[in-house]
């Protein structure tokens, strides 16, 4: 396998791990966990369940069309740019959500145009990857 599948993989279950601490601790401190859904949200299902479907599916995708994955550069690079998203989101949005950190509004904001991006390098990928056989 491909590190940087690998990486998207590792990086799924350390979403997942996080995702679901951070929904424990909304449990145990209900009285600011509103803060905090969006980021629960997001660490779950952009970060567990889209990174899962990143790594899973550069790496099975393009076998079921019996090609290779059409740019191993936009992958790599999609890495970074989905994990500096997420993080960024995830880091700004409990404070851009008090309305109090303007600096945290325009790190949600830039952060959630990393996320953009490489969603649509995704996309992009598997597009020019998949084809009927
Ligand atoms: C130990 C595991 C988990 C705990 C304790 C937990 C806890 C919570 C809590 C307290 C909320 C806020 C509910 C509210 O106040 O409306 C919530 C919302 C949510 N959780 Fe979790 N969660 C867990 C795992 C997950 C997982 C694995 C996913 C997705 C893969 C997930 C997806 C969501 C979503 C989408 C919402 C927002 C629902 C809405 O829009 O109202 N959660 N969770
Ligand atoms: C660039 C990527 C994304 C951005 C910028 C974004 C932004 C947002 C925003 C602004 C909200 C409202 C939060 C609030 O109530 O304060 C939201 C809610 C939500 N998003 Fe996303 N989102 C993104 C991707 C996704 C993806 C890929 C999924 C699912 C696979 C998703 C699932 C949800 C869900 C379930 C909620 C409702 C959570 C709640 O009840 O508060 N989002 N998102």
């Amino acid at each position: 396998m491909e590190p940087v599948i690998v990486w998207y993989l590792r990086m799924s279950v350390i979403y997942f791990m996080a995702g679901v601490m951070t929904g424990v601790g909304m449990l145990l401190w209900p009285g600011v966990s509103g803060y905090y859904v969006p980021v629960h949200v997001h660490l779950n299902l952009l970060g567990f369940m889209s990174m899962m479907i990143y790594g899973v599916g550069y790496h099975i995708l393009p076998k079921f069309s019996g090609r290779l994955i059409y740019s191993p550069v936009i992958m790599k690079i999609q890495f970074w740019l989905a994990n500096a998203g997420l993080a960024g989101m995830a880091v700004s949005w409990p404070f851009a959500g008090r309305g109090e950190y303007p600096l945290s509004e325009t790190v949600l904001l830039v952060s959630s145009l990393l996320t953009l991006i490489s969603v649509v390098l995704f996309a992009f990928n598997m597009l020019k990857t998949v084809k009927s056989v």
